[in-house]
């Protein structure tokens, strides 16, 4: 679900990215036209000159002919010469400018071209980046949930470490809704025993070579060994709230190690 996200993040991202660079060549183009068409060439300024020198002449004349026509000239001829001096400066003036562009609208593509690429390996610059803040948020969402579940048991956490071939501690006290954890574990495991845990109760045998957590939330002895090492006498007890199945653990009588770890996990319930 992050991951889907995460993608369509990223699309919007690169959607968004590609519209800016569409946006922002036009703009390009039209500043930059107004822009060469302000840098006259050489050329264009002497034609510049050309066509004010004429406006100047065609003011002259007219004003000649506004004299003439004070004088009782005739009007229309000169209302005709300055309609075709002005005409004729606009044009001359704007086909310069159409010819000074083609390198710069060349130049313009170009720089598209790449402020296309650049937005192209920043989207997926972006998707990557979404991609691991997603994880990164799933983790930690995941932590929560953890941490939340154990809030909601209420339960506290007991650490039990594997030192060598012995757990340590080797029987602990507990309450129900408590949570056991088995630490250091590279080549261990956790087996509860048959017939030496609460009736009722669920066995478990945890993954060898790998950390362990087990919330109890049934009362009674619960005997468990490491199955490598059970031979070694490797194994452990735990007591969650009463001892409710002191009687049934002392009826099994255990032989061998895991009679070792019963009568340990007996002597810590009758000291209670
Ligand atoms: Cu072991």
């Amino acid at each position: 679900m992050y991951k889907n996200k995460a993608v369509m993040v990223a699309v919007i991202l690169a959607i968004v990215a590609i519209f800016v660079v569409f946006a922002s060549t036009s703009v390009f183009k039209d500043d930059s036209q107004e822009r060469y068409g302000e840098v006259s060439s050489p050329e264009s300024e002497a034609m510049t000159e050309e066509a004010e020198i004429a406006s100047t002449a065609v003011k002259d004349e007219s004003t000649e002919a506004l004299a003439q026509n004070e004088a009782g000239g005739v009007n229309e001829t000169v209302t005709e010469h300055m309609e075709d001096s002005q005409e004729a400066v606009p044009e001359t003036v704007v086909e310069d400018e159409v010819e000074a562009t083609p390198t710069p609208t060349q130049e313009l593509q170009s720089k598209a071209g790449d402020m296309m690429a650049e937005a192209e390996s920043a989207a997926a610059g972006m998707a990557e980046d979404a991609e691991t803040a997603a994880a990164d948020i799933a983790q930690e969402a995941e932590q929560v949930v953890e941490e939340a579940k154990q809030a909601a048991t209420g339960g506290e956490m007991h650490i039990v470490t594997a030192q060598g071939l012995k757990y340590s501690p080797l029987v602990i006290q507990i309450q129900p809704g408590d949570t056991v954890a088995w630490e250091n574990m590279p080549t261990h495991d956790t087996q509860s025993i048959e017939g030496l845990i609460p009736e009722g109760a669920e066995a478990w045998h945890s993954e060898l070579g790998k950390n362990y957590e087990r919330t109890f939330s049934q009362e009674g002895i619960y005997v468990y060994k490491c199955t490598p090492h059970i031979g070694a006498g490797m194994g452990g007890a735990i007591i969650v709230g009463d001892p409710v199945n002191l009687d049934a653990i002392k009826a099994a009588d255990a032989k061998g190690a895991e009679g070792r770890l019963a009568r340990k996990a007996i002597a810590a319930a009758e000291a209670m």
